[in-house]
């Protein structure tokens, strides 16, 4: 059986877990796919970091778009991250080329995934992006299959481990901010801005992404109201704390009367919800849809096992010859709702 060849562009937390993967259950995946999966080539900025992981096997590319583009690469895997530079050039030029891409990059995806999912529709390729919402949660999966037999009438969760580890060590360790943000960031949970994560911009584009393929509309992330925890005291987490509630950096989507509404903002839940008992870099995404009522989806949102866990199970799709398209294509077009004025879900 031919094998499924992947280039691998970025070598960081999530590029070295696919890495570690690939090399540790080869005869795994091949049973899983009816095929090989093998990685031919790699890029990173810097060649010569060790990445505690052997890479000598496989070609090295400076330049991702190289890399994109090399014969022998049917997969492009962008664990890069960013939305313009490099991370873009190279999945338009892997599309270009007619290669499938996966990715975790939900900032590219929430800025330029219409654009690109259109591209590749043209062009044949499919991209997949199960690791750029809640990480380790296959919620996409969710979305596009077990639950492909509803109307999508909400969805809404806690889809930042960063806030959410913040925010819990805060209110159980009654630590200061700046030391637990510098423990989210030991466990690798930090985008290269952390800035996108503690502005709830980073949680604002997975529910963007979340919501276009839950109600087959245009990825509206400008759409998202948005307001990150950087304000949060832990007198105001004490102050929830004595009145029964949480704070939770909740995102909710749902198309109202009025179009799709989308917001990201700190909430109070109840303390003894599954929502208030989220604790850590938890992920936590409730789907109601017309036929299953609610499903509620928790697991781990970020770090390198995680994330390179949804990485691969993309890869194992597109092994498996899955053609699907995860974006809407051709979207609905919608008016998008005016921002509500209330913070509650
Ligand atoms: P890291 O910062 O750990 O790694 C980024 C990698 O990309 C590094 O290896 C870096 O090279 C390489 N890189 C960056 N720019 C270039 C460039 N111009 N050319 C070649 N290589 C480049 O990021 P993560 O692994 O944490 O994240 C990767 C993606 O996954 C991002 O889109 C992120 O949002 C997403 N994601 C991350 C999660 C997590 O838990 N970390 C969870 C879900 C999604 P070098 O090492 O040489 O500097
Ligand atoms: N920085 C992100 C988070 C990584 O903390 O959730 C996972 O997308």
């Amino acid at each position: 059986t031919e094998p499924l060849r992947l280039g691998i562009a970025g070598l960081g937390t999530v590029g070295v877990g696919v890495v570690k993967i690939v090399r540790q259950k080869a005869n795994l995946l091949a049973a899983r796919t009816g095929r090989p999966v093998v990685i031919t080539a790699v890029s990173a900025r810097s060649r010569d970091k060790d990445r505690g992981v052997s890479l000598t096997d496989y070609a090295w590319e400076d330049d991702p778009v190289a890399l994109a583009q090399r014969d022998d690469v049917d997969v492009f895997v962008e664990l890069m991250g960013g939305h313009e530079g490099s991370a873009k050039d190279a999945t338009e030029a892997a599309i270009t080329a007619g290669k499938d891409v996966v990715t975790a990059n939900k900032a590219l995806l929430a800025i330029h995934g219409q654009a690109l999912a259109e591209q590749a529709e043209a062009n044949g390729c499919v991209i997949r992006f199960e690791a750029a919402v809640a990480g380790g949660i296959p919620v996409i999966k969710s979305l596009t299959e077990g639950l492909a037999g509803n109307e999508i009438t909400r969805v809404m969760g806690v889809m930042n481990g960063t806030c959410n580890y913040i925010l819990t060590r805060m209110q159980d360790a009654g630590l200061p901010y700046d030391e637990v943000f510098a423990e989210a960031d030991a466990l690798g949970y930090l985008e290269a801005d952390p800035n996108l994560d503690v502005g709830g911009i980073d949680a604002g584009h997975k529910l963007s992404l979340l919501s276009s393929i839950a109600f087959g509309t245009k990825v509206a992330f400008d759409g998202v109201e948005l307001e990150g925890i950087q304000r949060i005291s832990i007198e105001d987490i004490n102050q929830a704390e004595d009145l029964g509630y949480r704070i939770k950096l909740l995102g909710v989507a749902q198309l109202t009367g009025r179009g799709l509404e989308q917001r990201m903002s700190p909430c109070l839940v109840p303390a003894d919800s599954p929502l208030g008992q989220l604790k850590g870099g938890t992920n936590m995404v409730v789907l109601e849809g017309d036929a299953v009522e609610q499903v509620v989806l928790r697991g781990p949102g970020a770090g390198e096992g995680p994330t390179a866990s949804a990485v691969m199970g993309d890869i194992c799709d597109v092994a498996r010859g899955l053609r699907l398209s995860t974006f809407g294509v051709p979207a609905k077009e919608l008016e998008e709702a005016k921002p509500a004025t209330s913070n509650s879900p």
